[in-house]
C-alpha cells in the first residue's frame, strides 16, 4: 500500500511499490494528461511535479514517493485556466499536443521558482522533446504566463483546453444504431 496526495486528494494505491508513477496515474487514477513516450525518462511527456520538483513520471517508482504531494495537468488549474495554459493557447502552441501537460508542469516549475525568466532560462527549463517543433512559441507563451502572474498582463481566455469533466460524464451516442 502507498499512500501520497495527488492533485490535492490523498491517495492510497493497493499496487506494487515499483510501479511506476506514470502508470499508477494513468491507470489506476484516470489521469491521462501527463503521456507515455519513451518510458526512459528522455521525452519528458510524462512530467508532473512530484514536491515541487518536475520530474518524469515513467522513471519515479511510487514506492519512493510515499507521502509526497503530486501535481498533475488535471490539478495545475481547476477551471484548466493557468496562466501557462491560456498563453499556450493564445500563442498556439500546441500542434499535436501530446508534450504539451509535461512541457506546462516543467514550465509551472520553473516559474514558481523564477517568476522573471529570460529566454535563456526558459530555453534551459523546458526540455521536454516535441516532434512539432514548437519551441519558440513555448518561449513566446512561457513568457507571456510569467508576465501574467506578476500581474502585469492579462491574457483573455479563448476557450479552455482539456476535458470538460461535464463532457466526459456524458454518454458517447451508439455509432451503429440497433438492429430493428
Ligand atoms: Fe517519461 Fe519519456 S515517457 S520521459
Ligand atoms: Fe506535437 Fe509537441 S506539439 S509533440
Amino acid at each position: 500500500m502507498t499512500r501520497f496526495t495527488v492533485n490535492n486528494q490523498p491517495v492510497e494505491y493497493r499496487l506494487d511499490p515499483a510501479t511506476p508513477l506514470l502508470a499508477a496515474l494513468r491507470d489506476a487514477s484516470n489521469l491521462t494528461g501527463a503521456k507515455y513516450g519513451c518510458g526512459t525518462g528522455d521525452c519528458g511527456a510524462c512530467i508532473v511535479d512530484v514536491d515541487g520538483a518536475a520530474l518524469p513520471a515513467c522513471r519515479v517508482k511510487i514506492g519512493a514517493i510515499e507521502g509526497s504531494y503530486v501535481t498533475t495537468i488535471e490539478g495545475l488549474s481547476r477551471e484548466r485556466n493557468h496562466p501557462l495554459q491560456l498563453a499556450f493557447l493564445a500563442a498556439q502552441v500546441p500542434q499535436c499536443g501530446f508534450c504539451i501537460p509535461g512541457m506546462i508542469m516543467q514550465a509551472s516549475v520553473l516559474l514558481r521558482k523564477n517568476p522573471h525568466p529570460g529566454e535563456a532560462e526558459i530555453r534551459q527549463a523546458i526540455t521536454v522533446l516535441c516532434r512539432c517543433g514548437v519551441y519558440p512559441r513555448v518561449v513566446e507563451a512561457v513568457a507571456r504566463a510569467a508576465r501574467a502572474l506578476r500581474g502585469e498582463e492579462v491574457i483573455p481566455a479563448g476557450f479552455r483546453p482539456g476535458i470538460d469533466p461535464a463532457d466526459s460524464a456524458r454518454q458517447v451516442p451508439a455509432l451503429v444504431p440497433p438492429r430493428p
